[in-house]
């Protein structure tokens, strides 16, 4: 049902998991001896988070944060709000923020100058998709899954309205939903 609506897949389920374990890997490697905490960014993580984490091999924690960025529409407000705080302290510890997207790169430079503030030894950013044309801040997420053009998609925890976040690869909408 949900497919009907899609215009076309952009990244497949199957290069998902591919991701998901070329980036474990790298994080494993590059944390060998540490303990990191993983942040997922609410709601969007969730699906990347879940796969990401069975291809890291390390003593590693999660948690999740809620932000909010996008008020239901397809442009980002630069407003970023807290929807829902860590439930740890973050002060000497290694952590790595989950993302699914990251566009102009408010939302992540927010919350990581934030957990800088409370004492974070180090934060790295992994995102499944990275629109760079879209930027605003100046940031590159040290781990990348796939770099995609300044397009809205949807799926893989991605949402519009907050429907299609269950659908199992990221795929562009067709223009007639919006219209809806
Ligand atoms: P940024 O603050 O502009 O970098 O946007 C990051 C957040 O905006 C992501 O976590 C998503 O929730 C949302 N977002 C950005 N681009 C898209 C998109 O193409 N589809 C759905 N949500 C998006």
């Amino acid at each position: 049902m949900l497919e009907n609506d899609i215009e076309r897949i952009l990244v497949s389920e199957t290069e998902i998991i591919k991701i998901a374990k070329r980036l474990g890997k790298q994080i494993t490697k590059d944390y060998q001896g540490k303990k990191p905490v993983l942040i997922g960014l609410l709601k969007g993580c969730l699906p990347f988070l879940a796969e990401l984490i069975k291809h890291i091999d390390l003593y590693c924690e999660i948690e999740l944060m809620g932000v909010q960025s996008y008020h239901g529409g397809t442009e980002s407000t630069g407003n970023v709000k807290i929807t829902k705080d860590l439930d740890v302290s973050v002060e000497g510890r290694d952590v790595i923020m989950v993302e699914d997207i990251v566009d102009t790169g408010r939302t992540i430079t927010g919350v990581l100058d934030l957990l800088k503030y409370r004492g974070a030894t180090s934060v790295e950013v992994v995102t499944l998709l990275d629109k760079p044309e879209g930027r605003v801040k100046v940031l590159t997420p040290k781990y990348i899954g796939t770099t995609i053009p300044k397009e809205f998609v949807v799926g893989y925890g991605l949402d519009y309205q907050e429907f299609y976040r269950n659908l199992p690869y990221v795929g562009i909408l067709k223009q007639q939903v919006y219209k809806k």
